[in-house]
């Protein structure tokens, strides 16, 4: 990386506004990597500066008039766009939710998966897994009868693999590896929580050619034209940091990275379950999603930040589901996440 970047101060090394969709390398290296005989190829790949602002600009697409679904809870970026997109009614304080949006409830329950017999039909079809809280990665079966849903219901599913990498059983790490996805559904991804890039800023979209308006229109064409209006592609810099991801030794410093934050991940699970918690998520995800019953997540919140000075996250910032959980993220350096566990034992024993 520091040399691609070092050759960009030199006049052979200089480049200046780059294709708006991604340097052909990287999109062809993206597409190889992580959807090899899926049928995902390098020009249904847009490189972007991250899936947050993907997720955005899929909203500016959308447009105002479409309806949408989401878990609950999830992560808050999918219902806060459609807010400022204008998609939504009023919030609604007595049940916390805003007008105008489907809140496919995942709970213990449920195996944190939408009973979708219950779900109204939507546009859109927001869906992430691993679950950003919760953990929990939707199995092979769950995502057919997701993608069959959406098919029956004329929905795009825009799916979020942000943390497929930590997938460690034979959940899927793509929507596109189920039969007939490519049709319904488009995928947003990054390198943030895979190479640590949550600063450099690179992360991409796919889109594949199957997936049409209901009059044939390809909605790959309908994002081309946002990516080129709103956005001008990713920083050449960063992009240079995402052709070392997907080299052979950028690939497996990544599952290195992946491999240090799941083993904090046991650490804080083995915490809580020793405690006698009923804990969920931590398999195939960064997040440990701790059951407090009966509580409010911001007391609980509240209560382990003044006591031991450790920040979690309250679970009802992700949506009214998550009322009575708090996300433990895996996040740290191994020394800090040891000292958090012991300072719960001490809170909790
Ligand atoms: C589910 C999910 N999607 C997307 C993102 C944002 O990713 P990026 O840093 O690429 O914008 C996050 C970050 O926490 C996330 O949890």
């Amino acid at each position: 990386m520091s040399q691609r970047s070092y050759a960009l101060s030199t006049i052979d090394g200089y480049s200046g506004y780059g294709a708006e969709q991604g340097e052909k390398k990287l999109r062809a290296a993206i597409a190889s990597t992580y959807y090899a005989d899926l049928g995902i190829e390098e020009d249904d790949i847009f490189v972007s500066d991250g899936a947050k602002s993907d997720i955005s600009r899929l909203q500016v697409l959308f447009g105002s008039t479409v309806t949408m679904a989401v878990q609950d809870p999830s992560y808050p970026a999918y219902v806060d766009s459609s807010v400022i997109l204008g998609q939504t009614g009023q919030f609604q304080k007595d049940v916390e939710k805003f007008g105008n949006i489907e809140y496919m409830r995942c709970t213990p329950e449920n195996g944190f998966f939408p009973d979708l017999s219950t779900v109204r039909r939507t546009d859109i079809i927001f869906f992430c897994s691993p679950n950003n809280p919760t953990g929990y990665a939707a199995s092979r079966e769950q995502l057919t009868k997701l993608v069959q849903f959406a098919k029956e219901n004329g929905s795009i599913i825009v799916y979020d693999s942000a943390y497929a990498m930590y997938v460690s059983d034979d959940s899927p790490r793509s929507i596109f590896e189920i039969p007939g996805a490519k049709e319904v559904a488009l995928e947003v991804s990054s390198f943030s929580k895979y190479a640590g890039f949550t600063g450099v800023r690179l992360g991409w979209t796919a889109i594949p050619k199957e997936l049409l308006y209901s009059d044939g229109f390809p909605l790959a064409k309908d994002f081309n034209r946002i990516v080129c209006t709103c956005f001008n592609g990713a920083s050449n810099i960063a992009q240079a940091g995402g052709l070392a991801c997907v080299s052979d030794e950028g690939i497996k410093a990544m599952h290195e990275v992946v491999g240090f934050y799941k083993d904090n991940t046991d650490i804080i699970v083995d915490t809580f379950n020793s405690l006698g918690f009923k804990v969920y998520g931590g398999k195939n995800a960064p997040y440990v999603w701790v059951y407090f019953p009966g509580q409010s997540s911001w007391d609980v919140f509240s209560e382990i930040l003044e006591k031991t000075h450790v920040v979690t996250t309250p679970g009802s910032g992700f949506g009214p589901g998550g009322e009575g959980f708090v996300r433990v993220s895996a996040f740290g350096h191994r020394e800090n996440v040891l000292e958090a566990c012991r300072r719960f034992k001490k809170l909790y024993k």
